[in-house]
């Protein structure tokens, strides 16, 4: 009954294994992933051959659209161009083709994954949408319970049917009891909220909770690697 939720693994081969080991120990047998496997992290190949070894239902986040089309590029800074380059040389065609694949959004046990935004925006930030925006969409969702990812920063945004509430999520349980939810669950391999853990979150559909799940991995082992690798030294400083 608890189902494993996470995104933005952003080829750290080193942090999803212990997000995985993290999971295993729970005795949790599904996970769900939503998007952003490759992109700034040394190892985007090993990483998707995981999750498909694994049978592991994903969907597809902006730096997927960003490597297998040159157009999509563009949406991305200049910046960030190299990296992506970079990216596209370290994965197999076979890889890009499964990629390629890849939904926008997954419904599951009647609650949506989308890497952006319900229903099905992979692109747009749960951040570019005030209470204002919220409070217009939220009674629209035909799912009560959401989960994003794509800001690699954790929030919760519940409506009750009156009030659209958001504020950060740190390493606590929420009970989801509202009459709609959005769970933002963090990074796995790129964290952007503060704290330099692996984030992923636990639904219980049970007890109708979501547990937020912070796991340390070897930081430094992985920004060794995207040095290795030639990618901008930022991708490495911004682990820590
Ligand atoms: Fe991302």
């Amino acid at each position: 009954m608890k189902t494993a939720i996470l995104s933005d693994i952003h080829g750290n081969l080193t942090a999803f294994e212990a997000v995985l080991a993290d999971i295993r120990s729970q005795r949790i047998s599904t996970i769900l992933n939503m998007g952003d496997m490759v992109g700034y992290g040394p190892e985007p190949e090993k990483v998707v051959q995981r999750v498909r070894e694994l049978g592991i239902p994903s969907t597809m986040g902006n730096h997927e659209l960003g490597v297998l089309y040159e157009e999509e590029r563009r949406w991305f800074n200049p910046r960030l161009q190299k990296g992506i380059h970079l990216t596209v040389a370290l994965l197999s065609p076979e890889t890009l083709a499964w990629c390629a694949t890849l939904p926008a959004s997954l419904v599951l046990h009647g609650c949506r994954c989308v890497h952006g935004f319900p229903p099905d925006s992979v692109k747009t930030y749960l951040f570019q949408k005030d209470t204002d925006d919220l409070a217009l969409i939220m009674p629209q969702l035909t799912e009560s319970l959401v989960f994003v990812g794509h800001t690699h920063e954790l929030e919760l945004v519940t409506w009750d049917g009156f009030t659209v509430r958001r504020r950060r999520l740190g390493e606590e349980i929420v009970t989801i009891d509202r009459e709609r939810t959005i769970v933002n669950v963090g990074s796995v391999g790129q964290p952007r909220d503060g704290d330099n853990n692996a984030k992923y979150v636990v639904w219980d559909r049970e007890n109708g909770t979501v547990a937020v799940r912070y796991v340390a991995y070897d930081i430094q082992a992985t920004a060794d690697a995207i040095l290795e690798r030639g990618f901008p030294a930022y991708y490495a400083n911004r682990l820590w």
